[in-house]
């Protein structure tokens, strides 16, 4: 046994009293949980304590905290674990989630947020017609892709973290676009491109993401929701082709063939080849508002008129045999742990890899300075 200090956040909003701290010291191994930390101040000090559980074993999802400012489930926590990642004053400290209203304490209010989104993409499988007489046949391979969407225990971690959801309470959010996928990786499913569709025209749906991998970092099951997302982008722009009224497939290529050509981001190209290119006329008003955020740039001598009109970087060779490598490919490769187990194990890419080892010198700029790189 030893002893733990547990410092957690109360608030009540019904009390109409602030939140507070309430620390309880703990005396448990150290191999028990932060879960049982909790539920052993609230039996032995203060049964007032407000906190969800039931399966104790990382399963229902419902014990979701923050546990020293990172979202995870409390449960899953050991305590020893939890404590090398506490401050100095080796005090482990315990939030509700964020992004989501607190009803007591550790409670969120699911409802109100993560569940409504949820609903938000149609969270069932629409059957292909003709329905067979008997099951539908699904390869093997199809069912194992899904796996990884399918192992959500909807804790809402990632929604916790989001910081585009914090941005935009209106984004569609990690777990709900997962849950996306899990349909459209389906071939059973019928709706893959209304699926799509609806949440590219949205413009909080998967162009919303800004890929700050928050979510992949919270989520206790491996679902991976960016990279989910990014899969959800990829099967949108070059499978159906849709290109979405809020310019979000457009941007993503401008990125891509920002890229391809100079081997570093050039950022004065950004905004209007995600627009159609220069003179494009919906890149006109474009450019017109982001005029002042060019000054600024300029004044803090961010950028030069020099760099902003020309281009000083040609994408090195090996950039060209990435794409050559990529682009040449019959299939896309869609690196997905539960099929392609490591990097080492995935065959294709080590052509790729050799050719980013070669690239790697010429990512710095002729002047010296280093550039964003590929
Ligand atoms: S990667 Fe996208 S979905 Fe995930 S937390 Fe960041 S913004 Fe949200
Ligand atoms: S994707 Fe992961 S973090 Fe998000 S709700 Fe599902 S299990 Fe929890
Ligand atoms: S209590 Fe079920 S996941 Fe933690």
């Amino acid at each position: 046994m030893a002893e733990f200090k547990l410092k957690i956040r109360r608030y009540d909003p019904e009390s109409g009293a602030a939140p507070y701290w309430d620390e309880h010291t703990v005396d448990l191994e150290p191999h028990r949980s932060v879960l049982e930390g909790i539920l052993q101040a609230r039996n032995e000090k203060d049964g007032s304590i407000g906190v969800r559980c039931s399966c104790r074993a990382a399963i229902c999802g419902s014990c979701g905290v923050r546990v020293n400012g990172k979202p995870g489930l409390a449960c899953h926590t050991h305590l020893d674990d939890a404590l090398a990642s506490a401050g100095e004053d080796g005090v482990i400290e315990v939030e509700p989630m964020g992004n989501m209203p607190i009803i007591k304490d550790l409670i969120v209010d699911m409802d109100a947020v993560h569940w409504k989104k949820i609903q938000r993409v149609t969270p069932w499988l629409i059957g292909k017609e003709p329905v067979p007489e008997r099951e539908y046949i699904v390869s093997r391979e199809s069912m194992i892709d899904v796996t990884q969407s399918m192992a959500c225990i909807q804790c809402g971690a990632c929604v916790s973290d989001c910081l585009s959801m914090e941005v935009d309470p209106l984004f569609v959010g990690p777990a709900a676009l997962a849950k996306t996928y899990r349909f459209v990786g389906d071939p059973r499913d019928a709706a893959h491109e209304q699926r799509l569709k609806d949440l590219s025209e949205d413009k909080h749906g998967i162009y919303d993401c800004t890929h700050c991998f928050k979510c992949i970092e919270a989520c206790p099951k491996g679902v991976a929701p960016m990279n989910q997302i990014m899969r959800l982008r990829r099967i949108a722009g070059n499978d159906f082709h849709i290109k979405d009224r809020n310019n979000g497939e457009r941007h993503e290529m401008a990125f891509v063939n920002n890229i391809e050509k100079n081997g570093i981001l050039h950022e004065a190209d950004l905004l209007p080849d995600s627009y159609g290119g220069k003179f494009h006329p919906r890149a006109v008003p474009e450019l017109i508002a982001s005029l002042p955020i060019v000054v600024t740039a300029l004044l803090r001598r961010k950028m030069t008129p020099g760099k902003a009109l020309l281009h000083p970087h040609k994408a090195p060779d090996g950039v060209k045999r990435i794409f050559e490598i990529v682009e040449g490919r019959e299939e896309r490769t869609e690196f997905n742990l539960y099929i392609s187990g490591t990097d080492a194990d995935n065959a294709p890419n080590a052509e790729v890899a050799e050719a980013i080892e070669a690239t790697e010198p010429a990512a710095v700029a002729p002047d010296g300075t280093e550039g964003s790189s590929a």
